[in-house]
Order: structure tokens, then C-alpha cells, then sequence
């Protein structure tokens, strides 16, 4: 069944025009979708940073399609309200761009409403053969950590500024519905959001966007590895978690755990007959 997420696209294109900013942060399970919906997050993604987020692989170029619709179901399973987006991994169509619109539909068939692509050489083709498809594409210009050289700041001079903003009209005028810009200077996603009709989504792309996306984990203090600096921790939960974890090695080795509290009983009666 393909879910087009039609309102969705229309509400977040709404928020664009009345300039209400669109929130959007990873999901890669069900409870932590259950609640992202619950808390009205507008988009919901399924993001590649699974690979080094959740599957400790040194890199998002690692997580395959199989890894990244398992996780994908889990959420869309979740989410009622949110649109669900779901991140085409590098090998879903960089080696292979023929076999994009395929793995494109099959994030269509795990539930997703659209999905994400990030920039390539050829890309503007491919995202179009994809909305021929009829599936929505978010695109996703600035840093690009599928193909990027070096993890730093894009567009630092003009030149390079000016490359990422025809990448970012190019996919505005092939029908992307939205577009994340990574890691670019504020002054330039600025004119990024100001010349274009679709909504921009920043992360580390400064206050000026249409919207923000962050990664969940690096939200809630979970990150194992590195969290960047444009990141923002709102909750520590790695020192409770050990905590909690800690406590109850502590009681099962005291034998306090589990109580009676947390035990069953056999009738009395039913016991004799053993
Ligand atoms: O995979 C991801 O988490 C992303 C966001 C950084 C936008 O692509």
C-alpha cells in the first residue's frame, strides 16, 4: 500500500508559509517514535545515522536496506500522526541508481510517507525518477555524510555556498517536497530558505531555516560516540541508565531481586499434588 502522507506535505508546506517552524528528529524504534509523536514532532525520520547511532559501524556508508526497513516498520508501526521519512542508505542507489525508485518504494512499503535522499553527482536525476514514481523526496545538501571527505562546515566561501544553493534549487525544481541542510554557515542557509518555496530543514545549518532536525540520541545524552557541536543535549539518560543498570546487578546479587512483589505463587494445594 502506498502511503503518500499528502497531509503531511501539505502541513508542513503550510508551516512554511505562515512561518511556523517544522520539527523533525530520528527514530530508529517504537518506543521512541511512540513518544516523538506523542510530543507532536511534525516528521519523523528513519535516519542512516542508525549505522553509527544504534549499530556501531564506523559509518552511515555500512547500513544496508534490510537493517534500515526493519527499522524503518518498527517506527512507521509507531507513528499516527507525525510523517514518517525514511533515509535511502548509500547503497540503495549511489552505486546503482537504476535500483533507487525499487529500494524507494520498499520505504513505501514499510509504512514510510516519503523518503530522503542526500546529494550525488546525478542526483537531481534520480530524486526526479523517484517523484515520477509518485513517492515524495526530501533532499539533502551541505554536508553529506554518505560522500563527504572530510566531517566539516560546507559552503564556507562563495564559491562553495554557490554550488550547494543550485544543488538546493535543482531539487526544488524536481518536484523535493523539503530539504535538509547540514552542517553549512547561517548566513547561507538563510539565503538557501529565503530563495526557495520549499521548507529547509537545518541541522547545524543555524536559526534562519524553516525547521530544525537533530538526531534523538544526541537529544536525550545517549550518543556513545561523538556528538557534534551543533548538536544539543536536553536530557542526560547515559548516568541513569548505568545507574539503573548498576542497581540491578546490585540486587540480583544480593538475592533482593526479584521480591515477592515481582513473583508468582502456586496454590498451596496444587503444590502437595508435586
Ligand atoms: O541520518 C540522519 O540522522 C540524518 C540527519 C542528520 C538529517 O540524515
Amino acid at each position: 500500500m502506498m502511503n503518500t502522507g499528502e497531509g503531511n506535505i501539505q502541513a508542513v508546506l503550510a508551516k512554511k508559509a505562515s512561518g511556523e517552524k517544522i520539527t523533525m528528529l530520528t527514530a530508529y524504534d517504537y518506543p521512541t517514535a511512540l513518544l516523538l509523536d506523542q510530543a507532536g514532532i511534525d516528521i519523523v525520520l528513519v535516519g542512516d545515522s542508525l549505522a553509527n547511532v544504534v549499530l556501531g559501524l564506523e559509518s552511515t556508508k555500512e547500513v544496508g536496506m534490510v537493517e534500515m526497513l526493519h527499522h524503518a516498520g518498527a517506527v512507521a508501526r509507531a507513528v499516527k500522526n507525525a510523517m514518517v521519512v525514511g533515509d535511502m542508505p548509500y547503497c540503495a542507489y549511489q552505486p546503482h541508481p537504476q535500483a533507487a525508485v525499487d529500494n524507494a518504494r520498499q520505504f513505501i512499503g514499510a509504512g514510510c510517507c516519503a523518503i530522503k535522499l542526500e546529494w550525488f553527482d546525478g542526483c537531481a536525476q534520480t530524486a526526479k525518477q523517484i517523484i515520477d514514481a509518485g513517492i515524495p523526496v526530501m533532499g539533502h545538501v551541505g554536508l553529506t555524510p554518505q560522500t563527504a571527505a572530510q566531517m566539516k562546515v560546507q559552503g564556507k566561501d562563495a564559491a562553495a555556498a554557490k554550488v550547494i544553493l543550485e544543488e538546493a534549487k535543482k531539487l526544488e525544481a524536481i518536484g523535493c517536497f523539503s530539504i535538509v541542510l547540514e552542517c553549512i554557515p547561517m548566513e547561507l542557509a538563510h539565503l538557501i530558505t529565503l530563495q526557495l518555496k520549499i521548507p529547509t530543514i537545518g541541522i547545524g545549518a543555524g536559526p534562519y531555516c524553516d525547521g530544525q532536525v537533530l538526531v534523538s540520541y544526541d537529544v536525550l545524552g545517549l550518543a556513545a560516540r561523538y556528538s557534534p557541536k551543533f548538536s544539543k543535549k536536553y536530557v542526560d539518560l547515559q548516568p541513569l541508565m548505568l545507574e539503573a543498570f548498576k542497581q540491578y546487578k546490585n540486587e540480583v546479587t544480593l538475592g533482593h531481586f526479584p521480591d515477592d512483589g515481582h513473583s508468582f505463587h502456586m496454590p498451596q494445594d496444587e503444590l502437595k499434588k508435586l
